[in-house]
């Protein structure tokens, strides 16, 4: 893989989750990945209008994304979408990262923040599905101890979070508190 000549500069921009209103930048984020890096995020379809009209069912079916936005452009993003259909709350996560700015860690930083986006929901088990080919997936999810598989000719990443921590809950006192002596 060719290297980005900007591999070792800081980013300039910032990981956070996309608001209703980054609709159009998620869009257009999609829609300017380039060939191959369109065909390995979705395993194939390329063509601009299945893209937008992606990008619109994320916003309106309750998926979360998370955005890498620099200069008010977003130029990485990863999914989280709910798989209702399996028995343990599972998520299917997916990520593109624009190839000037990919081999940068971006990907990391994009899915350590959904791991906790997705905690924060409750999973307990992420899905990732890509191509046996794509390396630098394979890699990223190796890198978040993903167990690989292979199935119906894609290899199947999952990755256990475990149960939802229960928070430690103390009873109230009641009655009124008094003031500590010094
Ligand atoms: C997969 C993808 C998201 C990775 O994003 P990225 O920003 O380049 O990832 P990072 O820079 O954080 O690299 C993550 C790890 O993968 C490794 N890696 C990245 N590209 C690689 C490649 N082509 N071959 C082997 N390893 C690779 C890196 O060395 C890094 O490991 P390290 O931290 O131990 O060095 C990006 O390549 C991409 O968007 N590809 C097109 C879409 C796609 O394939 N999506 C996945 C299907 S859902």
């Amino acid at each position: 893989m060719e290297r980005s000549p900007l591999k070792n500069q800081p980013w300039r921009g910032v990981v956070r989750q996309l608001r209703p209103s980054d609709l159009p930048r998620f869009r257009e984020h999609l829609l300017r990945l380039d060939a191959e890096s369109r065909h390995d995020r979705f395993n194939g379809v390329t063509n601009d209008a299945y893209l937008s009209a992606y990008a619109e069912r994320c916003f309106h079916d309750g998926t979360t994304v998370i955005g890498y936005v620099e200069d008010d452009k977003v130029l990485g993003a990863a999914e989280l979408h709910e798989r209702p259909d399996l028995p343990e709350p599972t998520g299917e996560i997916a990520f593109s990262v624009e190839r000037e700015i990919q081999h940068r860690g971006i990907g990391s930083a994009l899915f350590e923040r959904l791991i906790m986006n997705a905690r924060g929901l409750g999973y307990e088990k992420l899905r990732v599905t890509t191509h046996p080919g794509n390396l630098a997936m394979k890699a990223l999810a190796r890198k978040f101890d993903a167990h690989l598989s292979f199935e119906n000719l894609e290899t199947v990443g999952e990755i256990d979070l475990g149960k939802p921590a229960v928070p430690e809950l103390r009873p109230r006192r009641s009655g009124p508190v008094r003031a500590s002596h010094w």
